[in-house]
């Protein structure tokens, strides 16, 4: 057995930060588990970063599952994380039930991931938990809300707002969560919530407190075109792939591939 979400929560008491990135195929999932990731999270946010959306809402239970497979049985070691996309969970305990039932059953991924933390997500949280399903929650910076935000906003910079966002966290952790994604809120709230909470925290655009931190891949990686501010790139891999691409395409309109050695 690689990680498990018992273990996450030792590393919180431990002190040892968790480290989760995101990955939607074989092949990333496998580099990224084979260099160490603690978690993988099958981020809903692929529907921006690899199908071209403009926001996640487009996303259906089917995409999840065929990319959610694929990137199983890239994995080894680290705990696979589904989100739920929108409107698979929210219309009713019954229907969140049924998508993560599909979901741990199809795909071999050992936990979801829903935003929010209202009462109804509560009772959801609540229910998945009894059934032997663990919860990732999400709150702040909720995507899948995000016609109600206006735009993919920081949240909590209100005393109020802020509150609000603690409270949720909470009842979370009340609800049987087995730890809580915090994304772009004061980096004070996510020390506070982190400070407050038992599970462990993950954040992203957080502030460095939480009890570990998520970033999409391709952010990290400088792939992306269009990056949150947030985002921290460590290699520039738009520019080496344009390169290569390009040294390659001027081989072969030179006609100087393929006669290589070993070609
Ligand atoms: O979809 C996603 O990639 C996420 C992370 C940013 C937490 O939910
Ligand atoms: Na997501």
């Amino acid at each position: 057995m690689g990680v498990t979400t018992q273990q996450l929560s030792r590393f919180k008491r431990d002190g040892r930060p968790i480290v989760v990135l995101t990955a939607w195929d074989f092949l990333m999932a496998q580099v990224l588990d084979r260099a160490g990731v603690d978690v993988i999270l099958v981020g809903d946010s692929l529907a921006m970063v690899a199908l071209g959306h403009e926001t996640t809402l487009p996303l259906t239970l089917e995409d999840m599952l065929h990319h959610t497979k694929a990137v199983r049985r890239g994995v080894k070691n680290a705990l696979v994380v589904c989100d739920l996309p929108f409107m698979t969970y929210q219309e009713s305990v019954a229907q969140a039930m049924h998508s993560a039932g599909r979901v741990l059953k199809e795909t071999g991924a050992q936990a979801v991931k829903l935003e929010g933390g209202h009462p109804a997500m509560l009772e959801t949280v609540e229910r998945l938990t009894q059934a032997g399903i663990p919860v990732m929650a999400h709150v702040g910076l909720t995507p899948q809300s995000v016609h109600q935000f206006g735009g993919f906003r920081k949240q909590g910079t209100t005393a109020e707002a802020a509150e609000r966002i603690l409270q949720e966290a909470i009842a979370l952790e009340s609800a049987g969560a087995f730890s809580i994604v915090l994304e772009h809120i004061p980096a004070d709230l996510g020390l506070q919530i982190s400070q407050k909470l038992t599970i462990p925290t993950i954040g992203i655009g957080a502030g460095p407190h939480c009890d570990g931190q998520v970033l999409v891949t391709p952010d990290l990686l400088g792939l992306s075109e269009w990056q949150p501010p947030f985002a921290k790139p460590y290699t520039n891999l738009r520019d080496i792939i344009t390169q290569a691409v390009q040294t390659y395409a001027a081989e072969v309109r030179e006609q100087r591939f393929g006669d290589s050695p070993g070609a």
